[in-house]
């Protein structure tokens, strides 16, 4: 283990004054923790574009961003079609400029049916999905980003554009009944690992690229039979996980030393919601010392509930 930093909610968003001025695309914004990081990017003076496929949702809440004074823009798009992902992100240079951050974030968590005698047509749509939303969308998104960054080089010395990936702590581990979303976020894990080596090695430049991975917590993506199930879990807080996102967004040329030292060396880094506490950034070099640490953590928090 090379790094590890404990970050509080205050510390997580002490420099996010930074982000006025600066261009957020986020996917998934209509609701839940897109929802609450828009605000809060909002409310620092950010220009928020906002990407979701729930028009009456988005409709109202950019309603309510501008009537506070938000710079902001809504767009109804479906994150699966490359296409029109394309076109939000052309809208958003319109609008408001090149990103300065992008979150790939919209996911849905659709259930496993637990019936092994049909594991023909009914169980397909939820595979395919959720693959398609949480895995095609996130690398659609993250594609046409590193193509619009591609086409408009910043100036040598220029803040770095940040990609930030929402994962899942099922990412790192199992979530039984829940496989295909455990399969995209393992994935999606994967992703920012490689992303993150190409990053240190050179191999691909001119942005970083960090994963927020939180634990359960209760947006409206998680059906109350999931909620009655896992009662007494110290889920992780909307407001932990935006305020991590907005953390992850801000860049390491303008956070303290030690998150720079973190990414210089790694490439990238992830930042876990464990539970209900501090926020815990992992080098991508440490990602596979995580596994270990995370069956302890994991040890621990079961003992502290019996
Ligand atoms: N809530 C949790 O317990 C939890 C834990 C770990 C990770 N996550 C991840 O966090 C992310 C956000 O989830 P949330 O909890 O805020 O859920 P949410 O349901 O509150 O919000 C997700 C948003 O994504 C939008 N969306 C879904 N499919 C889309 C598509 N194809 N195109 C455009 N928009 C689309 C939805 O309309 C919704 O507004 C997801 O990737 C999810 O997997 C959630």
């Amino acid at each position: 283990m090379t790094f590890q930093l404990d970050l509080t909610g205050e510390q997580l968003v002490q420099n996010a004054s930074v982000l006025k001025d600066q261009v957020v695309f986020l996917t998934g914004g209509a609701s839940g923790f897109g929802h609450d990081t828009s605000i809060i990017a909002a409310e620092n003076g950010a220009k928020v574009f906002i990407v979701d496929l729930n028009k009456t949702a988005l409709d109202a809440f950019v309603d309510e961003l501008k009537a506070k004074g938000g710079q902001v823009e809504g767009y109804i798009a479906d994150i699966t079609k490359p296409e029109v992902v394309r076109a939000a992100f052309d809208q958003c240079v319109k609008s408001f400029g090149v990103p300065d951050v992008v979150y790939a974030n919209a996911g849905v968590a659709a259930n496993d049916k637990i019936d092994f005698d049909d594991l023909g047509e009914q169980v397909q749509p939820w595979v395919d999905i959720t693959l398609r939303i949480n895995l095609g969308g996130l690398l659609t998104t993250s594609a046409v980003a590193q193509d619009i960054w591609a086409e408009n080089p910043r100036p040598e010395g220029a803040r770095k554009p940040r990609l930030v990936l929402t994962a899942s702590l099922g990412g790192f581990a199992p979530i039984p009944g829940a496989t295909a979303y455990c399969a995209s976020k393992h994935a999606t894990v994967a992703y920012w690992k490689a992303l993150s080596d190409a990053l240190k090695a050179g191999k691909m430049s001119g942005f970083e690229c960090h994963a927020v991975c939180p634990f359960f917590c209760a947006t409206p993506i998680l059906p109350r039979i999931t909620l009655f199930l896992l009662a007494g879990l110290p889920f992780t807080p909307i407001s932990m996980v935006s305020k991590t996102l907005i953390y992850a967004g801000i860049g390491s040329q303008d956070q303290p030393p030690e998150h720079k030292k973190l990414v210089d060396a790694a490439g990238g880094m992830a930042l876990l919601l464990p539970d209900d506490g501090a926020a815990t950034a992992l080098a991508a070099d440490d990602y596979y010392a995580f596994s270990d640490r995370f069956e302890a953590a994991f040890e621990a928090r079961l003992a502290r509930n019996q």
